[in-house]
Order: structure tokens, then sequence, then C-alpha cells
């Protein structure tokens, strides 16, 4: 008797928990929901496709319970301290009164990727920074990449790409570095420059070595690159200036498949 009241009492208790979770929880979750933004659908979309069709998952670190800009990928802390985090994003959650978050940055180096690059990398348009360096990816870079119009910074040595520079970076631009278009092991790009890349005036550095760009570089207006601290093209580095501040009065360019070896620009 003495037992089973007991046990009457502790599941009574254990109702009354029950109970007070279920009435409470609809409260919870919508006070969690206006304190947990969400990532914009359409970006989110993207970024699963590509990296589940390459098989890469999120770490612990990020996308906890199935929202990319969370954990790690939420904080303001930079994502350079994170470098094992790979692959990585980080998220800017300040938009619609801190409910909704972009991807800003995305980072996919060193991941042994090949193949085209997935023309769904062209939706998360508010990307600043794309690293896709040290890969093994061939082909043209698609038009969708100029959707990211908000891009500072790209990072694609070392890959396989061919073809052109396309001339849509002419409109990105937001474009402070393109490392490495080419780099060590060699990306193909050919042709020559696009002359409206004179339009990225926030440009810093333009390293295109290792590429087989040929073409006259007299096309490129460099009286409007008032910002651009380092060009590499063909075997040579050009340090154009030492401060943002100060101004470039000379320049000579060797490029390594232009007959002309020399070109003078000012
Ligand atoms: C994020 O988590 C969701 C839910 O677990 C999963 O479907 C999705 O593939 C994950 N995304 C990444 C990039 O890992
Ligand atoms: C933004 O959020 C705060 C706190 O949640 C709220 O007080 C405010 O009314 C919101 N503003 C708008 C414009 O929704
Ligand atoms: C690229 O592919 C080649 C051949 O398929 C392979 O030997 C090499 O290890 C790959 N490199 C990377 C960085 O994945
Ligand atoms: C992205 O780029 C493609 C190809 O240039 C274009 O058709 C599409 O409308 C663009 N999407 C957005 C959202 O800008
Ligand atoms: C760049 O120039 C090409 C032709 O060379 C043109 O088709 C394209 O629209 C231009 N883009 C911008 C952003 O000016
Ligand atoms: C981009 O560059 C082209 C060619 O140099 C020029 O005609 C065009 O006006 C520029 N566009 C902008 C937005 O500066």
């Amino acid at each position: 008797m003495r037992s089973s009241g007991i046990s009457v009492i502790v599941v009574v208790r254990h109702l009354a928990w029950l109970v007070l979770i279920l009435c409470s929880w609809p409260r919870v979750a919508a006070a969690q929901a206006q304190q947990a933004p969400k990532t914009d659908p359409v970006e989110a979309a993207a970024l699963n496709t590509i990296l589940g069709r390459w098989g890469k998952k999120a770490s612990w670190e990020w996308n906890i319970s199935g929202e990319l800009c969370s954990g790690f990928a939420s904080t303001e802390i930079d994502w350079d301290y994170y470098p094992t985090i790979n692959p990585f994003i980080k998220c800017d959650c300040s938009f619609s009164n801190n409910t909704l978050c972009h991807i800003t940055k995305l980072a996919l180096a060193s991941n042994s990727l090949s193949g085209q690059l997935p023309k769904e990398l062209g939706n998360p348009t508010n990307l600043l920074s794309l690293g896709i360096n040290l890969n093994n990816f061939t082909g043209v870079l698609p038009e969708e990449l100029g959707n990211m119009t908000k891009l500072q910074q790209l990072r694609a040595s070392d890959n396989g790409f061919i073809g052109k520079i396309p001339h849509y970076f002419g409109s990105m631009t937001n474009l402070e570095d393109i490392m490495s278009f080419s780099g060590f092991e060699g990306n193909s790009f050919e042709g020559p420059i696009p002359e409206n890349l004179s339009n990225l005036t926030r440009l810093e550095n333009l390293i295109l070595r290792n590429c087989k760009i040929s073409g006259d570089l007299r096309a490129l207006d460099f009286s409007k690159f008032r910002t651009l601290i380092s060009l590499f093209i063909g075997t040579i580095y050009v340090r154009m200036h030492d401060t943002k501040s100060s101004s470039h009065r000379a320049m000579y360019v060797k490029n390594n498949n232009q007959r002309s070896s020399i070109a003078q620009i000012f």
C-alpha cells in the first residue's frame, strides 16, 4: 500500500512536470525563434545543395540543428580564428532587426573538390569572401559568379580553370583582392585581360601569374587603380606603391605570353 502510494505521488509529480513542459513549450519555442536568427532560405538551400553534392558536411561547430548560420558561423569573431574548420561559413545576422542571416564568407579551400563550379554558387549573393583555392576545379568560371556583386575577396588559385577571364568581373566593383586566378599548379586562363577590369577601382591585389594571359595590357586603364598595391602578371611581380595614400606614376609589366614582353603602361 505504502509503496504504491509513493509511486502515485511520483507519477503525479512527473505528470505535473510534463504538463508544465507542454504548456510552456510554445512560449519557449517562440522566445527561441525570436533569439535565433534564420539563414536566408535561398542561400541555405544553395549551400546545402552544393556541399551535399560534394559529400561535404558542416562540422559540429556550425549548422547546429540544421541552421547554417549558427554556432561559430554566426559569432562576430573572424574566421581566421578557426583555421581548422573546413568547410566553413561566416554570416551576418543583423538583417531584418537581427532575425535574418546572410552568408558573407565561404571557405572551401583544400577540399579536393573537382569538376566545374556549380551554378548555385551564384545564389549566396551577399558573399564578401569566397575561397575555392587549392582544389581541383576545372572548366570555365560560371556566369552566375557575376551575381556576387558584393564580393571583396576571391581566392581561386591552384585549380584547373580554363577560358577567358569573364568580363562580368568588371561589374564586381567591390573586389579588393583577386588572389591568384592562377596558381603554382596553374589555372589556364587565357586571352586578354578584360578591359573593364579597370572598373575595379578598389582592387589592392591582382595576381594572375602562371596564366596564359595575352594581349595588350594597355587596354587596361591603370590610372583607375587608385588602391592597387601589388600586381602579378606573368612572372613579374609589380609593387605599385607601399602605402595606399601614395600614388603610382610609372610601371612596367612583363607578360609571359606577349611577344613584346614589356609594356609601358604610363
Ligand atoms: C545542415 O543540417 C541539416 C539538418 O541536419 C542537413 O540537412 C544539412 O545537409 C546540413 N548542411 C550542411 C552543409 O552540413
Ligand atoms: C526589433 O526588435 C526589438 C527587440 O526584439 C523590438 O523591440 C523592436 O520593436 C523591433 N523593431 C522592428 C522595426 O521590428
Ligand atoms: C587533383 O587531381 C589529381 C588527378 O586526379 C590528383 O592527383 C591530385 O591529388 C588532386 N589534387 C587535389 C588538391 O585534390
Ligand atoms: C545570376 O546569374 C544568372 C546568369 O548570369 C542570371 O540569369 C540570374 O538571373 C542571376 N540571378 C540573380 C539572383 O541575380
Ligand atoms: C565589359 O566589357 C564587355 C565587352 O568587352 C561587355 O560585354 C560587358 O558588358 C562589360 N561589363 C561591364 C560591367 O562593364
Ligand atoms: C567599365 O569599364 C568600361 C570600359 O573600360 C567603361 O566603358 C564603363 O563605363 C565602366 N563602367 C563603370 C561602371 O565604370
